[in-house]
C-alpha cells in the first residue's frame, strides 16, 4: 500500500488545473449500457474509480478504447453483452450500483452485487433502498440472494411518477439513466439538483433523452426509443477545487485555480472569503490568495447543494483547526463523518465530536507525524494538515486518495509541496 511522505510547512503558489468530475463521469459511464450507438467522452479524470467504472462495463461486453493520455475514451457495443456485475468490481466503489437499472431498462435483466464504496455512515451503512425502491415503481422486480440483487423487468420498465422520501444524488441518477428509455413518462419528484446531476441531464439530453426540470426538485422524462451518438465533455471536479481553495487559504498561498466554473461552488467560495481569503472570481478560473490570520466559522452545517457539501467537510475542518477561535462542524448526509478528527489529533489538533457534531478549537499548530486515511475525502483533508505541519509525515492507504483525485501528488509538487509517493 502506498504512502505519502510529505515536508512541512508549504506555501502554496501556481496554477492548478483541475480535472473532470469522478461524481459527474461514473453515472455518465453506467449511461452508455443503454445506448446502441458509441459514445465518446472527454475529460476523463485519471482516477481509479473511473477505472473501476470501466472495467466494469468491459466485464459487461463494453468496448472501450482510449484516447488522449486516456483523458478521451470511446465506449461502443460488442455482441458479447453480459448481465453480470461481479461482487469484485462493486466492492470498492458504490457507484457501481448504477449499471443496474441501465441493464433492466436496456435488456430487463440484471444480476448485481451490493456495492461497496467509503464507509461513512457507521453501523447503518450505505444503503440502496432508495434505489431499488424507485427502480420497483418502474415495474422492476428483483431478490436478494448471495449478496446479489437478481433483477429483471417484463417488457420495458413504465414511466411513473415516483416520489423520493428523501434526497439521493446517486438515486437521482439512477432513476434518471434507468427511465430515459421507458415506456410513457416518469415524474421524478425531490430529486437532488448537485452539479453532476444537472452534468449528467444535459449529456442525456444531448444524446437524443427528453428530460426537463419542471420545479425546483421535481424532473420530467418522457421515454424515448433510442439513444444517439454523442461526444460530450464532462464537467471539472467540484470537490477537487474546493480542496485546492482550502489548500490556498490554510497556507497563506496564491493559486490559480482553472478548469472549472467559480459559480458552482459561491456557498463554499463565500465561506472562504469569510475565512479571510481574498477571492478573484474569472472564466473558469479562481484566483485565491490566503490570509495571514485564518477567522473562524462560527457554525458550519453540510447540506445537500446549494448547501455546504458533504465531501469538503473534513477539508474545511482542517482550515478550522488554524482559524483565530472556536467553530463548528454538523455533519447532516452521512452521519458518521469524522473518522479523519482523531488522526487529526495526532497532528495535534484539538476536536471533540458529539452526535453528528464537531467542535474544532482552532489556533492549532500543527506538528508532522505519520497518520492514515480511513476515506477518500479524509484522505484529502489529512494531506491538507501535513502540508501545513512543521516537520515530516507520512499519510498511509493512499489508495482512498487515488480513488478521486488524479495526479494529487504531481500537482500538489508543481505548487510547492514537498511530497514523495513511497511504494
Ligand atoms: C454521492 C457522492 C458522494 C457525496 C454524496 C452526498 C458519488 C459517486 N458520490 O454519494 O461523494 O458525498 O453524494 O453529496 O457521486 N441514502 C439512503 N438510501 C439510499 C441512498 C442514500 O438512505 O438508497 C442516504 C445515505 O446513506 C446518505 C444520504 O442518503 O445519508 C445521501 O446519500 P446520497 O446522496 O445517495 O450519496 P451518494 O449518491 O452515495
Amino acid at each position: 500500500m502506498d504512502k505519502f511522505l510529505i515536508k512541512g510547512p508549504s506555501i502554496l503558489k501556481g496554477q492548478v488545473s483541475i480535472s473532470g468530475s469522478k461524481n459527474a463521469a461514473l453515472p455518465i459511464l453506467a449511461s452508455t449500457l443503454l445506448f446502441d450507438k458509441p459514445v465518446t467522452l472527454k475529460n476523463l479524470p485519471r482516477v481509479r474509480d473511473i477505472d473501476t467504472m470501466l472495467n466494469l462495463l468491459r466485464s459487461l461486453g463494453s468496448k472501450i478504447e482510449f484516447f488522449d493520455n486516456k483523458k478521451k475514451v470511446r465506449i461502443s457495443k460488442t455482441k458479447k453483452q453480459k448481465y453480470f456485475a461481479s461482487y469484485s468490481l462493486l466492492k470498492t466503489m458504490r457507484a457501481g450500483i448504477l449499471v443496474l437499472g441501465p441493464l433492466v431498462a436496456k435488456h430487463q435483466k440484471s444480476i448485481t452485487s451490493f456495492p461497496g464504496g467509503c464507509v461513512l455512515n457507521g453501523n447503518s451503512g450505505r444503503p440502496i433502498n432508495l434505489h431499488l425502491n424507485a427502480l420497483q415503481k418502474l415495474g422492476m422486480k428483483f431478490s436478494i440472494l448471495n449478496g446479489y440483487i437478481h433483477a429483471s423487468s417484463k417488457g420495458k420498465l413504465k414511466g411513473k411518477t415516483i416520489k423520493f422520501p428523501s434526497i439521493s444524488v446517486g438515486a437521482t441518477q439512477h432513476l434518471l439513466i434507468s427511465s430515459i428509455l421507458s415506456d410513457g413518462t416518469t415524474i421524478l419528484k425531490g430529486v437532488a439538483t448537485e452539479p453532476e446531476v444537472v452534468d449528467l441531464i444535459n449529456y442525456l439530453n444531448a444524446a437524443g433523452a427528453n428530460i426537463k426540470w419542471v420545479g425546483k426538485r421535481t424532473c420530467q422524462i418522457i421515454g424515448v426509443n433510442s439513444l444517439k451518438e454523442t461526444n460530450y465533455t464532462v464537467m471539472g471536479d467540484r470537490i477537487e477545487t474546493g480542496t485546492f481553495c482550502v489548500a490556498a487559504t490554510l497556507t497563506k498561498g496564491n493559486l490559480l485555480i482553472k478548469g472549472f466554473d467559480p459559480s458552482l461552488i459561491k456557498t463554499e467560495l463565500d465561506l472562504l472569503k469569510k475565512t479571510g481569503a481574498k477571492i478573484k472570481i474569472l472564466n473558469q478560473e479562481i484566483h485565491i490568495k490566503g490570509p495571514q490570520k485564518i477567522k473562524k466559522i462560527n457554525h458550519l452545517v453540510t447540506k445537500e447543494y446549494a448547501g455546504f457539501p458533504t465531501d469538503l467537510a473534513p477539508q474545511f475542518m482542517v482550515l478550522l483547526c488554524k482559524a483565530n477561535g472556536r467553530s463548528s462542524i454538523t455533519e447532516n448526509i452521512f452521519k458518521s463523518r469524522f473518522m479523519h478528527a482523531m488522526e487529526l489529533q495526532r497532528l495535534g489538533a484539538k476536536i471533540s465530536i458529539k452526535n453528528n457534531q464537531a467542535t474544532i478549537e482552532g489556533n492549532t499548530n500543527f506538528i508532522g507525524a505519520e497518520v492514515m486515511s480511513s476515506d477518500l475525502r479524509a484522505s484529502a483533508a489529512l494531506i491538507l494538515a501535513v502540508i501545513s505541519a512543521k516537520g515530516i509525515s507520512t499519510v498511509s492507504r493512499v489508495y482512498h486518495c487515488d480513488r478521486g483525485y488524479e495526479n494529487i501528488e504531481k500537482k500538489l509538487k508543481k505548487i510547492g509541496v514537498n511530497i514523495k509517493r513511497i511504494s
